[in-house]
């Protein structure tokens, strides 16, 4: 029986892994990639989104993850630090478990979605709540794992976007071919970095942010690489504004970030793939979340939701090319925030007896 082996095994051709390399796993990647026949007739294209809260986590932090503890864990060190909005701090947790090592998680107090501090409390991690942003809590987290023998795993340190990449080896693999569009949420900025390295190698091509020359002596698998649309949300919109937002606030905490990392690499994609980067609102976003779940069948995070709120957006005036083949990228699990999910909706039902009669009524039927 063939169970999918994990991305590093499933692409080590084209990932900077030797095969006498320790690797830690969950089977991440593997993804799927499901067809949104009633997102297509909105926009007037075919859309796909690439459901990455199925990863063991629920969000793509695991992609980066398994290859930024492999190599952690094949230099010796033995305890890994993140800053996060809480799904690096998630999938950190678990990987450091599953490598045998320490895990620290820097967190803005009272910003993290319950599901996912749940997350790190269970997997064990030593939690730092800082009275301060993601910015804050990344800018010492950088100090922390300069001054000690801590193993920094942000999408600052390159094997995370190495890991990344393999999504859009997925969607290619998938298709046939490169999409036409590819849209993502944008908040540190390390994902849309990664898919456009993906896509780029997948074409033969190098990105400013490639350093793995295995994958860059690979054959071509397409020709082309699609359009990278990024968004970022209303109040935490740095690489739109193109200036640093000092306090960034968006119901979706995930992509609360107001100076991301990789911000040079966004604009690359971005200018290079003749894409975009634009913001939604904290409305946009939410919409979209109900739209996904109510008409797609998927229930994603708030942060996830921005790529198709931006789709719908751009849709909306007359910029979705007619028939264009276009995939979103929805990043994390509906499940880690339910609070956002269900604000403002009613979920105290009428409690009725145990009989058929009174169920029937409540239904309606
Ligand atoms: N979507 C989700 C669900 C995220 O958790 C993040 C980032 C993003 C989108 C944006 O990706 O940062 O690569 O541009 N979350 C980080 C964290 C910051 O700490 O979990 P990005």
């Amino acid at each position: 029986a063939h169970q999918w082996q994990g991305l590093i095994a499933e692409y080590r051709d084209r990932l900077p892994f030797d095969d006498s390399d320790p690797v830690v796993t969950l089977y991440e990647g593997g993804t799927p990639l499901v067809a949104a026949p009633k997102l297509s007739d909105r926009v007037g294209a075919n859309v796909h989104v690439k459901v990455e809260g199925m990863n063991p986590t629920g969000s793509f932090k695991d992609r980066g993850m398994t290859t930024a503890v492999s190599k952690v864990k094949g230099e010796g060190m033995e305890i890994i630090a993140c800053a996060s909005t809480g799904n690096t701090s998630a999938s950190a947790a678990a990987y450091a478990v599953a490598a045998g090592l320490g895990c620290a998680v820097i967190l803005p107090a009272g910003k993290i979605a319950a599901g996912k501090l749940a997350q790190a409390i269970v997997h064990g991690a030593q939690l730092v709540a800082v009275d301060g942003n993601f910015d804050d809590c990344l800018r010492l987290t950088r100090e922390l794992t300069d001054m000690y023998p801590v193993a920094l795993v942000n999408s600052v340190n390159p094997y995370r976007l190495q890991g990344q990449k393999t999504a859009a080896f997925e969607i290619v693999d998938a298709l046939g071919t490169a999409p036409d569009i590819h849209v993502l949420p944008v908040g540190n900025a390390g994902n849309i970095t990664a898919y456009w390295m993906g896509y780029s190698e997948y074409a033969g091509r190098t990105t400013l942010a490639s350093f793995d020359d295995a994958a860059l002596h690979m054959p071509a698998v397409t020709d082309r690489v699609p359009q990278m649309w990024g968004f970022q949300a209303w109040g935490a919109a740095p690489l739109v504004l193109g200036r640093p937002v000092p306090d960034p606030e968006t119901v979706a905490t995930a992509i609360r970030i107001g100076n991301p990392a990789s911000w040079k690499y966004a604009e690359e994609a971005r200018d290079s793939s003749g894409g975009l980067i634009d913001r939604v609102t904290d409305e946009e976003i939410l919409e979209a979340q109900a739209i996904l779940a109510a008409e797609v069948g998927v229930f994603v995070e708030p942060a996830s939701a921005a790529s198709v709120a931006g789709l719908i957006k751009t849709g909306a005036a007359g910029g979705v090319p007619e028939g264009a083949t276009i995939v979103c990228t929805v990043t994390g699990n509906g499940l880690k925030d339910t609070a956002t999910a269900l604000a403002g909706r009613d979920i105290d039902p009428a409690v009725i007896e145990p009989s058929l009669d009174a169920a029937v009524k409540v239904l309606g039927l």
